[in-house]
């Protein structure tokens, strides 16, 4: 069913591969990343209600080409088939997530059987072929039912939300190696509810704020749940973090950095390792600022055993028109993210600084190019390049010490990418979206090199 060329070389020379692999310890996780709206498809299906995406993307213009997850890479049909995909690549770790209205189609109420039957033998097949499940309680995809009650922007979805992580708990807990409560929360409250690019493509500033701090909460509450019902896998959360550099040294960008700084990092981090908003952002918003009720902010605060960190590039910050626009001769994606590598060990090493860290996964990384299928074969060497510079940005921060446990591809297939529809290909693994095909690209044949390089490289020294 898949070509695979007959050699890496031409790729990375394997010598250069096993040194890379061999500065990671024993026991380090290595994985691959999806999300459900993302790659599932059958999107009315066994009883799945609508989404905030579903109904996102039927708004003209929304997304970049007209699409939407309907059909995606039909993962729920085809999960069995693409577990053995990955067991193939002899990856031992699978980071997806639940889509809550396949298993509680209004967000409250009712829950849908045959839709917690799907993630239980999802489940079970991987623990079978020997793949860790990494569960993500939410990626985006809110049942619309709760969105017409205003979302995220309402308190009571946050007790909704917490039902939910408990059922999700109850069935699932004991067999998965761990629980992110949400992923990115900035990117849900910025994009969805600021600038009204992504669902529910809402645009005010003091309904994202509150939507931040309704998602926070909701973690709290939800780690507070959890362990109370006595789940005892790894419980945290993930968020996109970034190094905001200035755009310039002149008084105005550096201000602006530091503003950003606070908006995408500590707004996150303070709130959840501290305690407390940052001041500095809470004067910018004035009377954008959540109205913080007493004690939420020591629910937001829960021990957690992981925190998750989605790196892809840096972000330049400044006043000027050329915002994130990088620099002449530098690198990028097809996203026209800057390639940065440098940057991941940066932020680690300055967040390890900063606060004290819980047990770091690198839940995410991964580069979008404009991918050829050519004769079966999709030579795709600057995402190897992509991946084995941030891998190695990646262990020089594990050389300075920073616990970095876990790190996940973004991502295992081509899938839906959000508001640029299937115009983006992150996947290691070609999906003809003609006809469902899989096919591996080199990076993938790398990546599977590259993981039986961290076993040998252990051999070794034992
Ligand atoms: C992240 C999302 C993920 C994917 C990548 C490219 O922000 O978490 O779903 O779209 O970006």
């Amino acid at each position: 069913m898949q070509r695979r060329p007959a050699t890496t070389a031409a790729m990375m020379p394997a010598d250069e591969t096993a040194r890379l692999a061999g500065r990671f310890p024993a026991g380090f996780t290595w994985g691959v990343a999806t999300s459900a709206y993302q790659v599932e498809g059958a999107a009315r299906v066994d009883g799945r209600g609508d989404s905030i995406w579903d109904e996102f993307c039927r708004r003209p213009g929304a997304i970049r080409d007209g699409s939407s997850g309907d059909e995606a890479c039909d993962h729920y049909h085809r999960a069995e088939a693409d577990i053995d995909l990955m067991a193939d690549l002899d990856v031992r770790a699978y980071r997806c997530s639940i889509s809550w209205p396949r298993v509680q189609p209004l967000g409250s109420g009712a829950w849908n059987r045959k839709g917690f039957d799907f993630y239980e033998r999802l489940v079970d097949r991987l623990l079978r072929h020997g793949i860790a499940p990494h569960l993500t309680l939410y990626h985006w995809d809110l049942p619309l039912a709760l969105q017409s009650k205003g979302g995220w922007t309402q308190r009571d979805t946050v007790h909704r939300y917490v039902d939910y992580a408990i059922e999700v708990g109850r069935r699932l807990g004991d067999r998965v190696a761990s629980i992110a409560t949400h992923n990115e929360p900035w990117v849900i409250a910025m994009l969805g509810h600021e600038a009204g690019t992504f669902a529910p493509g809402v645009r005010s500033r003091r309904a994202a704020m509150l939507v931040s701090h309704h998602l926070l909460l909701s973690h709290g509450l939800a780690l507070q749940a959890l362990r109370a019902s006595g789940v005892r896998t790894p419980l945290g959360i993930v968020l996109n973090q970034s190094p905001i550099h200035p755009a310039s040294d002149s008084v105005e960008d550096l201000a602006r950095a530091r503003l950003d700084d606070g908006l995408i990092i500590r707004w996150y981090m303070d709130p959840l390792l501290l305690g407390r908003y940052p001041d500095d952002v809470l004067s910018f918003l004035g009377a954008d600022a959540p109205q913080v009720p007493a004690g939420d902010l020591e629910t937001v605060r829960q021990p957690l055993d992981f925190l998750g960190i989605n790196y892809y590039t840096r972000n330049v910050s400044g006043t000027g028109e050329a915002l994130n626009a990088p620099g002449p001769g530098r690198e990028v994606t097809d996203m026209g993210w800057e390639v940065f590598p440098a940057g991941l060990t940066e932020l680690l090493l300055r967040l390890d600084a900063d606060y004290a860290l819980p047990p770091i996964y690198i839940t995410e990384n991964g580069a979008a190019y404009p991918d050829q299928l050519i004769a079966g074969r999709v030579r795709d060497e600057a995402r190897i390049r992509y991946l084995s510079s941030h891998i190695a940005a990646m262990a020089d921060a594990l050389a300075n010490g920073v616990d970095v446990r876990a790190y996940f591809v973004w991502s295992l297939l081509d899938n839906f990418e959000w508001a640029d529809g299937y115009s983006r290909r992150f996947g290691i693994v070609y999906v003809d979206y003609a006809n469902q095909q899989r096919i591996l690209k080199d990076s993938a044949i790398w990546y599977r090199d590259f993981l039986a390089a961290t076993r040998g490289a252990r051999q070794h020294k034992h």
